[in-house]
């Protein structure tokens, strides 16, 4: 099967690096959010990353360009009747991820694929709210996309071989590399991750240690090139929430309990770099130092 147009549906963070991974690939993408300006909006900010590129000297114009041309921003999955794959990134909502699914399903070709980049959800409720279940399939990539190698690739109960035969040639044809995973809740990454993430916000909740100094222990004392809670801003604390939610029901275990600390944020809407403010605070350039309001409580760090 021809796979070189491909829908991403949802043009945030991981639509965008999905979307601009692809291009950069040489397949054709159709890239779709709610609305026409968040679309643009996507391919804009795609198009900022290839100017840097470019200034760097790791990109020609022309590449640049040419990539930026083969993107095409609209606001109606309808789109996806001219596509052979779509690669879903919306948010981490089972009620959100079935309605897109729904509706892809109606859009696609009989014999096209339909894919999804959750973090935690399973392929198989997912495939099961479609009439083709057998070519839906997970393709979990790493946030920042452009930068981080793995692709899980998570086959549902009943996910065909040719299915998954396609996406592993997808992924290696984009320089990455698939691990298969079993349908678990997170998989293997986010059953690994999450709980070290949901343990920092603990730490700071119980005032352990300043945010900073979580981080300090992971990054200086293990290697980590992010601590846990820089991390959790860049992932999206709505989305790490919604993760941990996922382990917590999906195994029924209270070790997957989120923290207070991490809800009470998301309901502020502190979402992390997103929204400019999560466990750090962030400008455009990048972090900021301590949310104004953590050193306000003493929860915060003097840096
Ligand atoms: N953030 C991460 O580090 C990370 C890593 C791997 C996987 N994921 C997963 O990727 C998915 C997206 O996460 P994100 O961080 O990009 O979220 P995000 O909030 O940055 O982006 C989600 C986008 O989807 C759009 N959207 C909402 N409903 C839509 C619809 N019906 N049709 C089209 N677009 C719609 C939103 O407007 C938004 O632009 C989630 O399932 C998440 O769990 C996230």
């Amino acid at each position: 099967m021809d796979m070189e147009r491909v829908l991403v549906a949802g043009a945030g963070q991981m639509g965008r690096g999905i979307a601009q991974v692809l291009a950069e690939a040489g397949y054709a993408v159709v890239l779709c959010d709610t609305s026409q300006a968040l679309a643009e909006r996507g391919r804009a900010l795609i198009a900022d990353q290839w100017q840097r590129a470019v200034a760097r000297g790791k990109l020609t114009p022309d590449a640049a360009a040419a990539a930026l041309a083969r993107i095409e921003p609209v606001a109606d999955l309808a789109a996806a009747a001219g596509c052979q794959l779509a690669i879903e990134a919306v948010p981490e909502d089972l009620t959100v991820k079935k309605d897109v699914f729904q509706q892809l399903d109606t859009y696609l070709p009989a014999d096209a694929v339909l894919a999804s980049n959750t973090s935690s959800l399973p392929i198989t409720q997912l495939a099961a709210a479609t009439r083709r279940p057998w070519q839906v399939i997970g393709m979990h990539f790493m946030n920042p996309v452009p930068v981080l190698p793995l692709v899980e690739l998570v086959r549902g109960l009943v996910t065909a071989d040719e299915v998954y035969e396609q996406a592993r040639a997808l992924v290696l044809r984009l320089g990455k590399t698939p691990v298969l995973v079993r349908d678990v809740p997170g998989f293997v990454s986010n059953r690994v991750l999450m709980p070290l993430v949901n343990e920092a916000v603990w730490c700071l909740y119980e005032g352990v240690a300043t945010a900073a100094d979580v981080d300090r222990v992971l990054t200086l004392g293990m290697r980590h090139p992010l601590g846990p809670l820089a991390l959790a801003d860049l992932i999206g604390l709505d989305t790490c929430l919604a993760i941990l939610e996922v382990l917590h029901q999906g195994y029924g275990d209270p070790k997957f309990r989120p923290c207070p600390l991490l809800r009470q944020y998301v309901q502020a809407g502190w979402l992390g770099r997103k929204s400019g403010r999560g466990f750090f605070t962030y400008t455009d350039g990048g972090p900021a130092g301590p949310s104004p309001a953590l050193a306000r409580t003493g929860q915060g760090t003097g840096g």
